[in-house]
């Protein structure tokens, strides 16, 4: 089995999250700001989906089995099921998932469900008045029917992530738990980082993942038993719920950083390859496509950049560089 991208800290690139607009029918203070995307591009700014699609099978040619689509939120992008559809043909390819607010799920699962494996969906709260306060504006009752949509299409797993904020909802992690058993979904809580419009003062909101294992446990009442992640996992720590078929999970993005094993690149809407999230370093790969770069051409590039991802983020020690990185044009 052949990967052509391995970088200097000998970590192989299989996952790919492809950020497909930075635009989002939301505004979580986390990772949009107020006024929306600032600034927004030109149309021609961003690449489109035969574009997107060009760079993504130069990826799985070099070795990437996993494509995750993000945004902003993917699906105010019109046409991302036919794009779905598409990249479902790329040889190599195993693995298609979407991360997404919801919002739009229930009028999509349909059509995305021959193409999607399976989909991550933001929840943050379980309280319709507190998920309308983080999201500024959100609809949890949209929400909760966009998971059943998927549920019901087969979309699966359906893993639910909650940015866990000390102060907003880490009342909630115990209630998260119950609908995750309850519904059948796994549940990862996430260390809130310091990327973004809230930048490190977010860092006040920190809570860590040790700390909600620990509630996770007290409430369950029984051992979480660790499970087993393949190679082109993300960085969440799985655990199954001993006596149950329900699993949880953590993302501890900035109390132990999961960098040594970091298996991902991101591609920007505008067609920036971000070789993390933590850090500025990364390749335009939108000029030289654009300027007529052959298949050929754009794997050379791809190999390139991947000799300079840096070796891990320095959320806690470095944490004023990267206050004015937006993660919605990132992804997360
Ligand atoms: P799975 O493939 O289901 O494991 O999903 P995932 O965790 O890879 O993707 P998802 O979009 O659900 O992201 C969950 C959280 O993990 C988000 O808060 C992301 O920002 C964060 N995350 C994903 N990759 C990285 C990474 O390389 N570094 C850091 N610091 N956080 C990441
Ligand atoms: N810290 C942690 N997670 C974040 N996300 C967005 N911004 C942040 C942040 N600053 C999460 C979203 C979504 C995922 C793709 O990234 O909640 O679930
Ligand atoms: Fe939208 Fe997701 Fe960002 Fe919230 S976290 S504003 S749902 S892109």
């Amino acid at each position: 089995e052949s990967n052509a991208l391995i970088d200097p800290f000998q970590r192989k690139i299989e996952y790919l999250r492809v950020s497909v607009t930075d635009r989002c029918n939301y505004r979580c203070g986390y990772c949009m700001p107020e006024q929306g995307v600032h600034p927004e591009g030109k149309h021609t700014e961003y690449l489109s989906f035969e574009e997107l699609t060009r760079i993504i099978a130069a990826f799985t040619r070099l070795g990437v089995k996993k494509i995750r689509l993000t945004g902003g939120e993917p699906l105010v992008r019109k046409g991302l099921a036919d794009f779905a559809h598409d990249l479902k043909q790329l040889p190599g390819l195993v693995d298609l998932a979407l991360s997404t607010n919801a919002h739009f799920l229930d009028k999509h699962a349909a059509e995305l469900a021959p193409s999607i494996d399976r989909v991550n969906i933001s929840m943050d709260s379980l309280d319709a008045n507190k998920f309308h306060h983080i999201t500024r504006g959100g609809d949890l009752a949209k929400v909760m029917t966009g998971i059943d949509a998927a549920l019901a299409h087969d979309i699966r797993p359906v893993k639910i992530n909650m940015v866990v904020m000390k102060g907003t909802n880490d009342d909630e992690i115990e209630t998260m738990v119950d609908f995750g058993i309850q519904k059948g979904v796994e549940v990862r809580f996430i260390e809130t980082m310091p990327i973004g419009p809230a930048g490190v003062s977010m860092m006040d909101q920190h809570y860590a993942a040790e700390a909600i294992l620990k509630r996770v446990k007290d409430h369950v009442g029984t051992d979480l038993i660790p499970s087993q992640s393949r190679s082109h996992d993300g960085p969440a720590r799985n655990f199954k719920i001993a006596g149950t078929d329900a699993k949880i999970g953590v993302i501890s993005a900035v109390s132990d950083h999961f960098c040594a094993s970091c298996n991902r690149v991101r591609l920007t809407a505008r067609g920036f390859l971000a070789l993390c999230l933590g850090q500025e370093d990364g390749m335009d790969l939108r000029s030289p496509l654009r300027d007529g770069a052959t298949d050929e051409e754009l794997e050379a590039l791809i190999v390139k950049a991947i000799t300079m991802k840096p070796e891990r983020h320095f959320f806690r020690e470095n944490v004023h560089n990267i206050e004015f990185r937006q993660m919605v044009s990132l992804g997360g």
